[in-house]
């Protein structure tokens, strides 16, 4: 797989983020193509799933199979497929029972651009696409059939009850509560963390990764994860909508518990820096392969979107 982040000498992580971004959207707009199927689901989905996100989760899962093997075509299914499982949980993050929220991606939310209906289905829609586009993995691509399962598997355990849905459950409940330090913690690993475990197990499982590689990789994911969640409760706090594409305050607005809620801004950066630290630490054993984790693990920190 070309890599012209890394060709230039000095880690360029702009361009490095460009090529994944290229690899990834043809293949999500080819997948949910509305000129074959042009109903205003298909459209509500392409509204959500095309709008100006960063694709850290399909990046994240490419970076880590790089690290120890290459980018083969199950890799950049897969993280089509963890692209629509977190457009399907924003779509669903921001309905009026839930976050209500109005601008995402620099888009009016799939609520407000259609109606609820239409927003309730089309995640619905996207995280059953995800699965399917999962399975086609094991037909469409020379990977093995027994990696894409595990992949599977360690998708569906994260997006569940188990992982993403209880963190938002948990989110939702703690609403006008003060949570302290470990339960907020808790909630974030479920809501922000599992997916972002997932994308870099999935990357590692179908790249060969041995144990060694896929725990080091695991150790990164769940540092990066949390310091993730970190940074958007800080940007929440300080960030500018417009660069964001979504509003800011609004955390403070419905009484969520947050880290600079509960520690302050600037201790809440330090944990922060702390997480990203260990996961610099978690990913040394890949060497110089190890640069565009380490390059990602840095921009979470420096991030204004
Ligand atoms: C936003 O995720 C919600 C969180 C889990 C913090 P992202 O910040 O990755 O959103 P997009 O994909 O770039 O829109
Ligand atoms: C969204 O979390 C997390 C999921 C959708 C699973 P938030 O509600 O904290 O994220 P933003 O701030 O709306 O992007
Ligand atoms: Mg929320
Ligand atoms: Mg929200």
């Amino acid at each position: 797989m070309n890599n012209s982040g890394q060709e230039q000498g000095k880690f360029d992580l702009k361009a490095y983020l460009e090529e994944k971004r290229l690899l990834v959207d043809p293949r999500l707009a080819a997948i949910l193509d509305c000129s074959r199927v042009d109903t205003r689901l298909c459209r509500a989905m392409t509204h959500s799933l095309m709008g100006s996100g960063k694709r850290l989760r399909p990046v994240l899962c490419m970076a880590a199979a790089e690290a120890v093997g290459r980018i083969s075509d199950a890799v950049v299914q897969a993280a089509c497929a963890l692209e629509m499982i977190h457009t399907y949980s924003l779509i669903h993050d921001d309905l009026p029972a839930m976050d209500n929220d109005a601008l995402r991606r620099g888009r009016p939310t799939c609520h407000v651009e259609f109606d609820e209906t239409t927003a309730i289905l089309a995640g619905d829609a996207l995280l059953t696409l995800a699965f399917q586009t999962l399975a086609d993995c094991a037909e469409d691509t020379d990977a093995d059939p027994a990696a894409v399962l595990r992949a599977i598997k360690i998708i569906s355990d994260a997006a569940g009850y188990r992982g993403m849905i209880e963190g938002q459950m948990q989110d939702m409940e703690a609403e006008g509560k003060n949570l302290s330090v470990e339960p907020l913690k808790k909630m974030h690993a479920l809501k922000t963390g599992a997916l972002i475990r997932a994308s870099a197990a999935c990357g590692a499982v179908l790249a060969g990764a041995d144990q060694k590689q896929r725990s080091a990789l695991l150790e990164y994911a769940d540092n990066i994860g949390l310091a993730f969640q970190v940074t958007d409760d800080i940007l929440n706090v300080n960030g500018d909508p417009e660069k964001m594409g979504k509003a800011s305050g609004t955390d403070l607005k419905r009484g969520k518990s947050t880290y600079p809620s509960l520690m302050g801004t600037e201790q809440a950066f330090n944990y922060a820096e702390n997480l990203v630290n260990n996961a610099l630490q978690a990913v040394r054993i890949f060497d110089n392969k190890a640069q565009p984790l380490a390059e990602l693990a840095g921009y979470i920190l420096k991030r204004e979107r």
